[in-house]
């Protein structure tokens, strides 16, 4: 597939360029997760560097202050000119000094001391827990109080203390936020930026090419040029891009037998209509030979007759079979026994065969069904039977040559069994039972009967299935319940 082909996804699943797709398409909303995942790492880093950083300039307070209050007390003056302690207190950005010293206080600076304090820290004593709430409460509230600030002078007794305002420290804070939060944004947005190539190149674009090579082939399944090219690869998307080609090839491949059979059932419809015209012609003149005297014409005359009318029967189901769905049944009440006599008579068993054809059909059992869609189901069933029996066996086999029919009804549904003691199902037909042209397994055979009994047993909302069986043989049942009765008709009725 073209590169070039290759364009954003909007939401309605084609193809568009332009923008807007951009965050409606999976990059979009990748380069947009990053982003915040990484500013939401920055600020779980925040938190506990700005306290650090809020220690660190505070002890750097503490140790400028505690180097000029050692130098003050050695001078041993009681008090320092007002001059000199404007500029320490300048110096260290304080309101006031105090050293302790073996148990006694001295203040050493001071100017606009304070009544009270905001805020008392030992620096000393501080938890980590703790100095991250003090660095986010100076942050959020600080920068107009006043604190107090303490802590030891290196490895010595002495403590240096100092009374402040939180404005400077406050201002450098703010400062060192934002600049850490132009960092955190660059580096979001350079390891966006990163992610977002690495993720285009090695997720979206394979994506995409997936998404536009289902697209290009369902638009036209049978052009073999638009099977996808699989990529080389062994990742994930590169085995789904090989099973989508591998799927492509095969659908193309059902299809296109699809077609072969559509065209072929075609062929075969048109042929057979037209066949079936010259057997009926073929049925009228051969009817005429059933008056001819000679002996010969009268032994075979019977026999072509009734291959003639199978012949016309077979084209005729196949032309049934072709349209589109077999009529909906008529059903009214139908007399079970006399519907299998006429199949037995249309099966015409001669006698030579030895074949017993055997009725155990009580004469009142009534079927609801259509009696023209029966029979067929009934005759195709002994049709096969019968075909099945005719078939040459071991010389030795002595058993009965025999079809049976019974039926029974049980409650609202009557079963069919239609029992021959042939040679069994074959293998071929057992593992095609029920499908169009595949099951059969007799010369000559369409494959076709066992399908139309399916298909009009199901139209019955019946059920047809071969029956395990003790003996030798093929055991069919059919179970074909009433319809159900409305309660307007039945009212009616009554
Ligand atoms: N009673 C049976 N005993 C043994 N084999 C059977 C029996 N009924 C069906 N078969 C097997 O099942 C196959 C499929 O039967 P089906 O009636 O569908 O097709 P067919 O008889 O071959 O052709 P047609 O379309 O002319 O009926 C048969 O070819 C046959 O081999
Ligand atoms: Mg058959």
């Amino acid at each position: 597939m073209p590169e070039s082909a290759v364009a954003p996804l909007a939401c309605n699943g084609r193809l568009k360029p332009g923008l807007r797709g951009l965050f409606a398409g999976l990059s979009g909303k990748l380069l947009l997760l990053t982003v915040i995942f990484i500013m939401l790492a920055e600020v779980l880093i925040f938190v506990p560097s700005i306290s650090t950083m809020r220690l660190r300039w505070l002890q750097d307070r503490l140790n400028t202050a505690a180097a000029a209050g050692i130098v003050i007390d050695g001078l041993q003056a009681s008090d320092l000119p007002r001059g000199l302690q404007d500029d320490t207190l300048v110096a260290t950005g304080t309101r006031a000094i105090v050293l302790r010293k073996d148990g006694t206080s001295r203040l050493l600076a001071a100017t606009d001391m304070p009544n009270a304090v905001d805020g008392q820290y030992n620096l000393a004593e501080t938890t980590s827990w703790g100095s991250m709430c003090d660095a986010l409460g100076t942050l959020l509230f600080g920068g107009n109080r006043i604190i107090r600030v303490y802590g030891p002078i290196g490895d010595s007794s002495m403590t240096i203390e100092l009374v402040m305002s939180d404005a400077s420290l406050r201002r450098a804070m703010l400062t060192y936020s934002g600049n850490m939060l132009a960092v955190s944004v660059l580096i979001s947005l350079i390891t966006a930026t990163l992610i977002f190539f690495a993720i285009n190149r090695l997720l979206i674009r394979p994506i995409r090419r997936l998404t536009l090579s289902m697209q290009d082939f369902s638009e036209q399944p049978e052009d073999p040029a638009r099977i996808m090219v699989a990529e080389p690869g062994r990742d994930e998307l590169a085995l789904a891009g090989l099973h989508l080609a591998a799927m492509q090839s095969h659908l193309q491949h059902t299809l296109k037998q699809q077609k072969n059979l559509a065209d072929l059932g075609l062929a075969v419809s048109k042929i057979n209509h037209d066949m079936r015209n010259i057997l009926a012609s073929a049925q009228l003149m051969s009817d005429r030979l059933v008056d001819v005297d000679d002996p010969m014409v009268k032994r075979f005359a019977p026999k072509l007759l009734r291959t003639i009318d199978r012949a016309v029967g077979y084209t005729s189901e196949v032309l049934a079979y072709g349209q589109a769905a077999e009529a909906a049944p008529r059903r009214k009440p139908v007399s079970l026994a006399a519907l299998v006599q006429e199949v037995r008579e249309l099966l015409a068993i001669e006698a030579e065969t030895g074949i017993e054809f055997v009725e155990l059909v009580s004469a009142e059992l009534v079927v609801d069904a259509d009696g023209e869609q029966l029979f067929r189901i009934v005759h195709n069933l002994c049709r096969n039977a019968h075909q099945a029996l005719l078939a040459p066996r071991p010389a030795e086999s002595s058993d009965p040559r025999r079809i049976t029919v019974s039926a029974q009804r049980i409650g609202s549904v009557v079963s069919i069994d239609i029992d021959d003691t042939g040679p069994g199902m074959p293998a071929k037909a057992r593992e095609n039972l029920f499908s169009a042209f595949k099951g059969s397994a007799r010369s000559g055979g369409t494959g076709l009967g066992l399908v139309i009994a399916r298909e009009l047993v199901l139209a019955h909302g019946g059920t047809i299935a071969l029956a395990e069986k003790p003996g030798p043989g093929t055991l069919f049942r059919i179970e074909i319940p009433d319809r159900p009765v409305s309660l307007q008709d039945y009212r009616a009725r009554a």
